[in-house]
């Protein structure tokens, strides 16, 4: 167990949490590298024997550690800007295993991943075929292509992260998708290789996976009918965890939905998966600063805010929260704040937890994805540390920031506050 109690404490694989936050401080991330590795490896072997190629959505969880660790599980990664480019290649992810999907590319973007000879542009406008095909022709290559279509498939999941929808941003409308490819193909510097689809994300039921993937296998049949060479399906991400007994598909259902809807069609099968990887490798472990009362409330005022770990106040997220130490007697609900000022700064609200005084640590699980990576300065807070954990060993993966990082970059012009 990566995250688990030992004679009472909360352990990360075999250091003790308390271990971690006293001498690195709190608020901090810690991630578990064999949580993250087996999450990895169970995906690969659900999908044995299909050839396939797991792409670490870095939008998720961008640490270079973390990357570095799934890399040596075989991982390449889902980029959706240059800057998750960057971080994939200085992890040591090698071009030919990275995808990039987006629907606001930049032509300096566009370059810098035919630079790094990408493997797939996951292709969200006809717009933007014309701006690839066009940087890649200055570039004198080919872009490697596929159009990331819209199913029209409910995900049934928060409206923020539903994607699939024909109302979505996301995607070309399913009834161009003929036009497009069609255009693609007269391209000089573009070659079509496959059909992307990713619907949503926080799934916890297979059908709109399935519902969506057996569109996708009629349109690689209409695609190939029509003289285009689909060569990769990319299933996008999405699978859902744990965060307060749901019950997700286990990752053998998912495969089998995706084996059930491609695998004959033999194409390489490219997964995007973020959450269901790095999610519940992950705690967010804060400390508690004060008690207080309001009416019949009872508030526990801690160290980290929403500016470290923004899902509650921006999606109502539920993170499940659980004392580090031993409890001390009887739970009753509170609701765990943070310092920030803002009534949406909340951890979490009327959740039983057990009684807690100041210095008290509390960990937040399931927070290995969407975490880190969505904090934020604000209420100019610097960022939290991150540390990963293998074994009977940490690492500060990631210094938490001072305040001089807070004035990076800038300046007080003379002429301008004379
Ligand atoms: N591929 C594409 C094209 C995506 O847009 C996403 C996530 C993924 C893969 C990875 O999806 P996953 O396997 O992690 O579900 N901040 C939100 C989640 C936003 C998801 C955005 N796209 C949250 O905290 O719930």
């Amino acid at each position: 167990m990566s995250f688990a109690r030992r004679d009472g404490e909360l352990c990360a694989e075999d250091v003790p949490v308390r271990e971690i936050a006293d001498s690195v401080g709190t608020p901090v991330y810690i991630y578990s590298a064999a949580a993250l590795a087996e999450r990895l490896r169970a995906l690969g072997e659900a999908f044995a024997g299909v050839r396939h190629l797991v792409c670490f959505s870095v939008k998720c969880n961008g640490n270079l550690a973390v990357l570095r660790t799934l890399c040596r599980g075989g991982a390449g990664a889902d980029i959706t800007s240059v800057g998750e480019l960057a971080r994939a290649q200085r992890a040591g992810i090698p071009g030919d295993r990275i995808v990039y999907s987006g629907v606001g590319k930049r032509r300096d973007e566009i370059d810098a991943a035919l630079a790094a000879g990408i493997k797939l542009f996951n292709v969200e406008s006809r717009e933007e075929l014309r701006a690839i095909d066009a940087v890649a022709r200055a570039r004198g290559v080919r872009a490697p292509v596929a159009f990331r279509v819209n199913p029209d498939v409910d995900p049934k999941t928060h409206p923020y992260i539903a994607t699939g929808l024909r109302t979505s941003k996301f995607g070309i409308p399913w009834a161009e998708a003929g036009e497009a490819y069609a255009e693609a193909k007269a391209l000089a510097n573009v070659s079509v290789v496959g059909v992307d689809c990713h619907i949503g994300s926080q799934l916890l039921d297979v059908a709109p996976f399935a519902e969506a993937l057996a569109r996708v296998r009629t349109l690689v049949g209409e695609l190939r009918a029509a003289g285009h060479a689909i060569a990769v399906v990319d299933v996008g991400g999405g699978l859902g965890v744990d965060y307060s007994g749901e019950t997700p598909p286990s990752v053998a259902a998912y495969a089998d939905a995706v084996r059930t809807a491609l695998a004959d069609l033999g194409c390489e099968i490219v997964l995007e998966p973020g959450r269901a990887i790095a999610g519940p490798a992950g705690l967010f472990v804060t400390r508690v600063l004060y008690r207080k009362r309001g009416g019949d409330k009872r508030f526990v005022v801690v160290d980290g805010a929403m500016n470290d770990l923004i899902r509650p106040a921006l999606y109502g997220a539920h993170q499940p929260v659980q004392p580090v130490a031993p409890a001390r007697g009887e739970p009753a609900p509170v609701d765990v704040v943070g310092p920030v000022c803002e009534s949406a700064d909340f951890l979490a609200q009327d959740r039983p937890l057990p009684p807690l005084e100041p210095g008290d640590l509390l960990a937040f699980g399931t927070a290995g994805a969407y975490g880190f990576v969505m904090a934020s300065n604000y209420n100019a807070r610097p960022r939290a540390a991150e540390v990963l954990v293998r074994g009977d060993r940490f690492a500060v993966v990631r210094e938490r920031e001072v305040l001089e990082d807070l004035f990076r970059g800038e300046t007080i012009p003379e002429e301008f506050t004379a």
